[in-house]
């Protein structure tokens, strides 16, 4: 054994390893709010200790109070082990079974400095996406996956391992939960103090379920939120060429727009307040050009569409100033949307009009009384803008960014029954929600991605090579490309499009020169398509063209793993998005059906307490277990959400739960009934 497997099997250190010093070159998470008591900071002491021998009691005591009082959290920084964090080939694992490595593969690659956003800290994206609490946690769970058998299963409670408990071979080999609560002990603050108290953590989507791939998972996203968009307002087939899209942020996620404008065709024009945020984006070429004068923008504008040109463009300013100037200036906006860090309004997420970038960071901490204020007029101002480009036709969408739910806490005019809505000429529909008053405008998930995307049963499929090999995931590339092109031939025209715009993405993706990290790739696909892919993968292993074994897995952003009312089931109307079911079950389903690990979260994307969502690993390892395992998990796994949108009446899951049925015998699923409108009228 080397110097990093012995490590590996050793876990916990028996004697301690000496302090490390804050390193201030690396980005590390924000001081978390003290929330503890007395009584409950001793608590989290006595909680953290639990994990080492009583001889180091006095010494870490000590530390981890100096720890909970500096940032809020214990995170046992001295743990922190000195190889290098990253990906390794799967060989280089020490352990009894390949799907124990292959996981740990996954855990590394959630924790390597190119792909977490606060490496120390275990935090992978999303300011509190923790992959583990603490680095005991770490080390405890990376030595029982070293150690465990196929006839062992790992049980994970919000990163810490309770232990190895007998299963068999078929069994998930992890099992996860993260922030699990109990319903009424699901507020922020609860967050806050449980999390500090070291009994729970914010699994995020797939920092906590060791499923995160980098950027290109959003920019892949963006591109179909995009292209699907402009097929929305074609009025007669035509693409995105000469058309112009406007929006605001070139951040974390944001900043994949202008790219995904580029890709998808179109003329993209993207606001960004923060002058590094728009110097990184442009350097990194994911923006072609930046301009910080409104009149010349207005005029480059004007040129690009004459030209029907495929440009993206930074503009170094507010969003509001864009909006009210393209309409003093008579500039049609095909598109417009917003990601603005609104979930996030009164700290830096979003920045108000008139007052300059330094002075609104000022402002923040000085007079945060002022500042919401300014934030609040500004969102009145973007709105009224927005509403005069609708009225001349623009199609705008919410971007999942709480732009609508910020705007309507400002008082801006967003709502569906106001009379700036019900007074134009065509206005808007009711898309059907109940219990709250609607807005006027949809969000992306529900007028596109929930449409266009997961009701045929597409969604973000996604596999990594644990070779750790390019070569490998070229090869995976070109099957995939296959596999879709075999399938276009036969598939009905309901799911051509999808079809079409996911081969046209597998073929680019090499020259996208999208990986970061693990040798992953995503690809949008529905059930028949990742069953057969899959199955085209555990072949090629199998018969040695593949190099080692392949993790499949997929954003829990998908049809069936997270119910969450305002993003990923904000297109079903029957009152069931605020249930959980379809998430339980999904997970509960595919840990049967053959998956290697699963995992379930309370938060991610949207809040803590706001969303529930699960996802799953699989190892492919070329073995026969694995093809049947496969099938069984996939189908289930894509078609329980199918089943339920189609029982909430979403006119595409009743057309692709009927065609799984035809393809699966065993397949048996309710099917509603539909009532006639007029029957219902005057009732009450
Ligand atoms: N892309 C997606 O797939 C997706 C999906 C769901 C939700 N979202 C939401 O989108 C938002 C953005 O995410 P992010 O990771 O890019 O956040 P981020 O904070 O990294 O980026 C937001 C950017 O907006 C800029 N900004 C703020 N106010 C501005 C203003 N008035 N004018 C111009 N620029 C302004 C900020 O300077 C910042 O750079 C988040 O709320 C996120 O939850 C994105």
């Amino acid at each position: 054994m080397n110097n990093f497997q012995l490590q590996i099997t050793k876990g916990i250190p028996s004697e301690l390893p000496s302090p490390k010093k804050f390193d201030t070159k690396i980005n590390h998470a924000p001081k978390r709010k003290d929330i503890l008591n007395k009584d409950e900071k001793t608590l989290a002491i006595r909680n953290a200790l639990r994990y080492f021998d009583k001889k180091h009691h006095k010494v870490l005591a000590k530390e981890f109070a100096g720890e909970l009082n500096d940032y809020g959290r214990i995170y046992m920084y001295r743990f922190r082990p000195e190889y290098e964090m990253y990906a390794r080939p799967i060989g280089e694992y020490p352990g009894k079974t390949n799907q124990a490595k292959a996981i740990m593969h996954m855990i590394q690659n959630n924790l390597s400095y190119a792909v977490a956003q606060h490496p120390h800290e275990l935090i992978t994206y999303g300011g509190n996406g923790a992959v583990f609490q603490n680095w005991a946690q770490y080390l405890l769970a990376m030595k029982y996956l070293s150690e465990m058998t196929e006839e062992q299963t790992l049980v994970m409670y919000s990163g810490h391992s309770m232990g190895l408990f007998p299963s068999h071979k078929n069994a998930p080999r992890v099992v996860v939960t993260n922030g699990m609560m109990i319903p009424n002990y699901s507020k922020q603050d609860d967050w806050e103090r449980y999390n500090a108290l070291g009994v729970t953590q914010y699994g995020q989507m797939t920092a906590g379920s060791y499923m995160y791939i980098g950027p290109q998972g959003i920019v892949h996203g963006t591109t179909i939120t995009v292209l699907n968009a402009g097929r929305k307002i074609a009025s007669h087939g035509e693409g995105l060429a000469g058309k112009l899209f406007v929006t605001s942020g070139l951040g974390g996620m944001s900043g994949a727009q202008p790219k995904a404008g580029n890709i998808a065709g179109c003329i993209t024009v993207c606001a960004e307040i923060n002058p590094k945020a728009v110097h990184t984006r442009h350097s990194q070429k994911w923006v072609d050009l930046a301009i910080k004068d409104l009149d010349e923008l207005v005029n480059r504008v004007k040129k690009a569409k004459d030209n029907k040109e495929v440009i993206s463009i930074a503009y170094q300013g507010n969003i509001v100033d864009v909006w009210e100037k393209f309409d003093e200036e008579n500039i049609y906006i095909d598109l417009g949307s917003d990601q603005t860090s609104l979930h996030n309004p009164w700290a830096g997420g979003y920045y108000p009009v008139g007052t300059s970038f330094e002075k609104a960071n000022e402002l923040m901490a000085t007079n945060p009384k002022l500042f919401k204020e300014k934030v609040q007029e500004s969102l009145r101002r973007q709105t009224n803008a927005i509403n005069k480009h609708t009225a001349k036709g623009t199609y705008f969408f919410d971007y999942g960014n709480a732009f609508l739910l910020e705007a309507s806490r400002a008082n801006a005019d967003v709502y569906l029954d106001s009379d700036t809505f019900q007074n134009r000429k065509n206005p808007p529909k009711s898309r059907g929600a109940v219990g709250v008053r609607e807005f006027a405008y949809a969000s992306y998930v529900e007028d596109i991605m929930g449409p266009m995307c997961f009701d045929y049963g597409f969604g973000p499929f996604r596999w990594v090579c644990t070779s750790a090999n390019p070569e490998d995931l070229a090869k995976t590339d070109a099957i995939a490309m296959e596999v879709l092109e075999n399938l276009k031939k036969d598939s009905p025209k309901e799911i051509q499009q999808q079809l079409s715009d996911n081969i046209q993405w597998i073929k680019g993706a090499q020259e996208n020169n999208l990986v970061v990290g693990s040798q992953a790739r995503i690809l949008y696909a529905d059930a028949e398509g990742r069953i057969k892919i899959a199955e085209a993968f555990n072949l090629a292993i199998k018969n040695g063209h593949l190099s080692a074994p392949v993790v499949l897995g997929r954003d829990h952003h998908d049809v069936s793993g997270t119910d969450s009312p305002y993003r990923e089931t904000a297109n079903i109307y029957d009152g069931s998005q605020f249930t959980a079911d379809m998430a339980i079950h999904n997970v509960i389903g595919d840990s049967f059906r053959g998956a290697t690990w699963v995992s379930i979260h309370n938060g991610g994307g949207v809040g803590w307490g706001e969303v529930i969502n699960g996802g799953f690993g699989m190892v492919l390892d070329g073995t026969v277990e694995a093809s049947k395992r496969l099938k069984s998990m996939l189908f289930w796994d894509v078609n329980n959400g199918i089943s339920r949108r189609n029982w909430a009446r979403n006119k595409g899951s009743i057309f692709t739960i009927k065609r799984a049925m035809k393809m699966e015998p065993k397949l048996k699923i309710t099917i509603p009934n539909l009532v006639d409108d007029n029957l219902l009228e005057g009732l009450f």
